[in-house]
């Protein structure tokens, strides 16, 4: 049974889907968590409800993780609840599709705002206070944990979403990047990459059953996954189990990643 107990989490869009599992998940592990939110306060109320439900500390904090100011001072916010931070979870991503052609600057930054200078502007912020704070060794093995939720789209061309896959593949090499840099100081930094997770940003793919049929083309596994799939794994990256593991991506994608067309094909 892993523990979090005594450590501090900041969980960036966790109303819905991912990340709202994800804070739930480290919540019921024992750590105290930071639920951002962006515009759903409700969605984010109700994941620090389900976390004291179990005797937990959560609290919630509005912040649009592109706007450097807002970060700081979401930051100093969950410093000043929780006296300390262990872990980051950068989770919050957004999709605007377009046809290549289409695309507007506008849906560009947007994604690129939000995904990519918003898991830069969180990580920074939570590297310098895992650097000031140093090894805190009853709490944790290391000073501090990154977790980046990426995406199968990290690897994965996507046509229709170039904007995503892009932010996407970006997040992979500053994760990599900041892994080496900041290992010497204990920070463990990784990614998760989910594949297909039914949540809001995908309802399209799985809500009906021929869409559900179509996606299941793509994922060898043959189901489409859940956000149960994914906050245990947060959950162990997290945890001193996993001390040794920095710079990896844990792909959770039901192996979508595995060539699908090639079980007939080639
Ligand atoms: C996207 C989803 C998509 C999945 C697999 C995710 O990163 O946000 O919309 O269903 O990748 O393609």
């Amino acid at each position: 049974m892993i523990t979090l107990n005594n450590q501090s989490a900041l969980v960036t869009g966790a109303s819905s889907g991912i990340g709202w599992a994800i804070a739930v998940a480290l919540g019921k592990a024992g750590a105290n968590v930071a639920i951002n939110y962006h515009l759903d306060q409700e969605g984010a109320d109700r994941a620090a409800q389900e976390i004291r439900r179990e005797k937990g500390r959560a609290f919630v904090i509005q912040a649009d993780v592109s706007d450097e100011a807002q970060v700081a001072s979401m930051f100093q916010e969950t410093l000043r609840e929780f006296k300390a931070l262990d872990i980051l979870v950068s989770n919050a991503g957004i999709q605007k599709d377009a046809k290549f052609v289409e695309m507007t600057l506008d849906q560009w930054q947007g994604v690129l705002g939000t995904n990519l200078t918003g898991a830069f502007l969180c990580a920074r912020e939570a590297a310098r206070i895992f650097l000031r704070q140093g090894l805190v060794p009853n709490r944790s093995r290391a000073a501090g944990k990154i977790i980046f939720v990426s995406s199968v789209h990290q690897a994965i061309p996507w046509a229709g979403h170039a904007n995503y896959a892009a932010s996407k593949g970006g997040m992979l090499l500053l994760m990599k990047t900041i892994a080496q840099e900041l290992a010497p100081y204990k920070v463990r930094v990784n990614a998760i990459a989910p594949g297909a997770i039914k949540t809001p940003i995908n309802r399209k793919a799985w809500e009906t059953p021929e869409a559900e049929d179509s996606l299941l083309k793509l994922i060898p596994y043959d189901r489409v996954g859940e956000t149960q799939d994914v906050a245990p794994v947060a959950v162990w990256l997290a945890s001193d189990q996993s001390d040794y593991v920095t710079g990896t991506t844990l792909y959770v994608d039901g192996g979508m990643l595995l060539y699908p067309g090639f079980r007939t094909g080639g």
